[in-house]
């Protein structure tokens, strides 16, 4: 049965008026971006610059707002065909069915349900330093922990040394790519063998959260191996380049066999939102606000790698919108609460990467905040 307060035929014009969304130019979508400043209630404290969480501030897009505020008149009822078109969508986009595309609340959902299925079995094995808050969850209800490659000084994920630590006890290889908090990115054909190989012996998943800001998006997904039958899982999210992390949307493309394990630990679409679902679809579509949030991103980026060098700093190359700066003798924590002092948010130390401080690109303002705010933070630190 339809859900009557959402038939196909009256999302599709919707969604039709919404990719007015594409018709938008660029300078309605800067106009809406300032308009929508968030209230005080779900925003950021007044006043305050929050680079701490890698959201994209420009977001949600026009296209988005409007789907959403019609799809919460449905609020009432469960989600139910918008999904089906959304995974439609993201499967039509990759050349897949639907069945390869599981969606939750966020990738985090889809990532916890895959490290709980995978942890019943063996241990996740990742770098030393990723985004690890799922493998974690994983890894805290089974025998079987995380393993991690040695710490490297350039931060950066050795694959040789992964292919070599992937031994029988291993069951997941959890790759993120690019990296969080690194910003850095694999090369996409090594990365590539590097899956086609470690397949063979394990699942290998490859959380994509910031494919969608690298320099070449398609070439650098792994989405293909998933289309050659390999095990390999490739996971992404609306909370980054669409902008929409409070409306929690994300999913993970696999072959069915392994979405229909992994979703013995999930909740299947009783984890979705009608709002954030209608958000995703409107925004998947919507080039001109992606094209203008990552010609954001990388101004930013630019402006924070200019400041850090008139400073004497750098930071590694970010392929991501946030960067990771080498605070050299500087404390992160330290920095942290200096530049809090100056009501802008970033993150503080990493476990022993005590020297490395990340920072968001937020809107230009924003980012102006912390630059405006850097000299006397470092001076401080001192
Ligand atoms: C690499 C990576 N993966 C996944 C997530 C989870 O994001 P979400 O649950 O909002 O999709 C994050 C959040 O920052 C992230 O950095």
């Amino acid at each position: 049965m339809k859900n009557p307060g959402l038939s196909r035929r009256s999302f599709f014009a919707a969604s039709a008026a919404l990719s007015g969304g594409a018709l938008l130019s660029a300078k309605a979508v800067q106009a809406n971006a300032a308009s929508t400043a968030p209230s005080v209630l779900y925003g950021p404290p007044v006043g305050a610059a929050k680079l701490n969480a890698n959201e994209n501030p420009y977001g949600p897009s026009p296209a988005a707002l409007k789907a959403m505020m019609e799809a919460t008149q449905s609020g009432a009822y469960y989600v139910r065909e918008s999904a089906q078109m959304l995974r439609d969508a993201i499967a039509e986009r990759h050349g897949l069915s639907r069945d390869h595309v599981m969606l939750s609340s966020g990738s985090s959902g889809v990532l916890t349900y895959l490290a709980l299925a995978a942890t019943q079995q063996g241990s996740i094995l990742g770098p030393d330093l990723f985004w690890d808050t799922t493998a974690l969850m994983g890894a805290r209800n089974s025998e079987f922990g995380i393993k991690r490659l040695p710490k490297r000084p350039d931060l950066a994920i050795d694959l040789a040394a992964m292919e070599q630590a992937l031994d029988d006890d291993v069951s997941l290889v959890h790759i993120t790519n690019p990296n969080n908090p690194t910003g850095s990115a694999l090369e996409a054909s090594a990365l590539r063998a590097f899956c086609a190989k470690a397949s063979n012996k394990a699942m290998v998943l490859v959380d994509e959260a910031y494919n969608e800001l690298t320099d070449n998006p398609e070439q650098s997904t792994m989405i293909p191996l998933v289309k050659e039958g390999r095990d390999v899982a490739v996971a992404r999210t609306f909370s980054k380049i669409y902008g929409l992390a409070g409306m929690r949307v994300g999913y993970l493309i696999a072959k069915p066999e392994l979405l229909e394990e992994v979703g013995q630990y999930g909740l299947g679409d009783y984890g979705l939102n009608q709002a954030g679902v209608a958000g995703a679809l409107a925004s998947y579509t919507d080039e001109v606000f992606t094209q203008y949030s990552r010609k954001k991103i990388v101004e930013a980026r630019d402006m924070v790698s200019d400041a850090l060098k008139q400073n004497g700093l750098s930071a590694l190359p970010s392929q991501t919108n946030f960067m990771f700066v080498d605070l050299g003798e500087g404390d992160a924590e330290k920095f942290r609460a200096a530049m809090e002092k100056r009501n802008v948010y970033i993150r503080g130390i990493y476990r022993d990467y005590t020297n490395w401080s990340r920072v968001s690109m937020g809107k230009i303002a924003d980012v102006q905040m912390y630059i405006d705010a850097l000299p006397a933070a470092l001076e401080e630190i001192v």
